[in-house]
């Protein structure tokens, strides 16, 4: 059978954050509640001319710079964050990269699920056309009310997938193990700007849900819990990939090592909930994190989207994979941020879309070369600062 999986993955963060610290202030909360209690400390902030298609041109631009455009014939762009109700994102992302016209360009929706079965869409397409490849992106701003308490779970990224036969980095084991059930745990009306959420019963589905999709993988012929080395989460804040992997480990009957999941953390605690990103940004933070060579061993990968659907499945890493990791990239990029305090955080949040057609120029604050110049007549017009 052929073999695929990922290629080459790299992700994208906007600039700007607000510590945590901040927040627990304005509201009088104990800081630890934020750093200790769900585990996160920073949440990216979008600037006024970034948003889910700049974050994910970003995002794929090193590997269409390393790896090339071509054989590139599908773009799937997975977000519960669109900017449109008819017109898919990647279209803009496509032309923003030069992709080959004679390619096919579809969004994905299902709450931070999507990303997946994009992929396993992606390894299904290629493993009949294995001269193809397929460009996966997951691109999402988690944004909640003010002064809710889903507001520290705030955040924003993206992150660029190749999906190709005999991948670089990560071979995807067609073995998965699914659940969907019809639950009103978080949910965004079309109305609506911000979720309604009920966030302890979303935890609590959440941890189900893994449990069901981990016996749907075992019924299906899945590794034993033994034989995988490291565990990555869907995680909207740290805490609850820290559940996760306690929760698994008690299923699985089975003593829990910590050491496998916190790697994949991370990059989170910095960045915050990337809803469909999350996930695979915790398979690049373990892949970039891992002190060991994780060549030749198993990864196990939970994926949740509320709503809900989760899927457990698992991946073997690539040896050599290391040659093909963007770690001082994605480094740099966390690291290279301008902390905001809470009068920047607010205005970056309340800033909203023109609904009448009217002019908008954004000012011109990505560091990135992707921006969002302008809104006129209800059309986004996206540049390249670098053509
Ligand atoms: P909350 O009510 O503010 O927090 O909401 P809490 O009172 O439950 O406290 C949280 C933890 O901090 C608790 O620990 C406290 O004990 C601890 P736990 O009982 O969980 O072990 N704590 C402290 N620790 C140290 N020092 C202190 C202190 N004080 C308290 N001083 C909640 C928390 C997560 C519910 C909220 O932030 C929320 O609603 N978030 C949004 C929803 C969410 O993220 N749900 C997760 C599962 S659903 C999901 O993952 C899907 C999603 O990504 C969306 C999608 O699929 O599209 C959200």
């Amino acid at each position: 059978m052929i073999k695929t999986g990922i290629d080459a993955m790299s992700f994208y963060v906007p600039h700007r954050y607000i510590g945590l610290e901040s927040l627990a202030e304005r509201h009088g909360i104990d800081p630890e509640k934020f750093s200790k209690g769900i585990g996160q400390e920073k949440i990216a902030l979008p600037g006024h001319d970034e948003d889910i298609v700049t974050m994910a041109a970003e995002a794929a631009k090193p590997l269409i710079d390393k790896y090339g455009a071509d054989g590139i014939d599908t773009v799937l762009f997975a977000t519960e964050t669109g900017i449109d109700q008819s017109k898919s994102a990647g279209i803009y992302v496509h032309r923003l990269l030069g992709l080959p016209a004679n390619c096919r360009n579809v969004e994905l929706k299902q709450a931070c699920y999507s990303a997946t079965p994009a992929i396993q869409l992606a390894c299904g397409y290629v493993a009949r056309k294995p001269d193809r490849r397929v460009l996966v992106i997951a691109s999402d701003v988690a944004r909640y009310e003010l002064d809710s308490s889903g507001e520290p779970t705030q955040g924003a990224a993206a992150v660029a997938m190749l999906i190709s036969a005999d991948p670089r980095l990560v071979e995807i084991d067609p073995v998965s193990g699914c659940f969907t059930e019809d639950i009103m745990d978080f949910w965004r009306p079309n109305y609506r700007r911000t979720p309604l959420v009920d966030g302890k019963y979303s935890a609590l589905r959440y941890l189900n849900a893994l449990i069901e999709a981990w016996r749907d993988y075992q019924a299906n012929g899945g590794l034993d819990y033994s034989e995988i080395a490291r565990f990555c989460y869907h995680l909207p804040f740290s805490r609850m990939g820290e559940k996760a992997h306690r929760h698994l480990a008690k299923a699985a009957k089975t003593q829990v090592n910590m050491d496998q999941a916190l790697p994949g953390m991370i990059y989170n605690r910095q960045i915050g909930n990337s809803y469909a990103a999350s996930m695979y940004l915790a398979l690049i933070s373990t892949l970039d994190n891992s002190d060991m060579d994780l060549g030749g061993k198993a990864m196990g990968l939970f994926s949740y989207g509320s709503g809900a659907v989760a899927e457990f499945f698992a991946g073997r890493v690539v040896p050599g994979y290391r040659d093909h990791l963007f770690t001082e990239r994605h480094r740099a990029l966390i690291d290279e941020r301008e902390q905001v305090d809470y009068e920047g955080y607010l205005k970056l949040w309340q800033a909203v879309d023109p609904g009448d057609g009217s002019e908008r120029i954004l000012p011109d604050e990505a560091r990135g070369r992707y921006r969002l110049a302008s809104i006129n007549e209800h059309q986004r017009h996206y540049i390249d600062s670098a053509a």
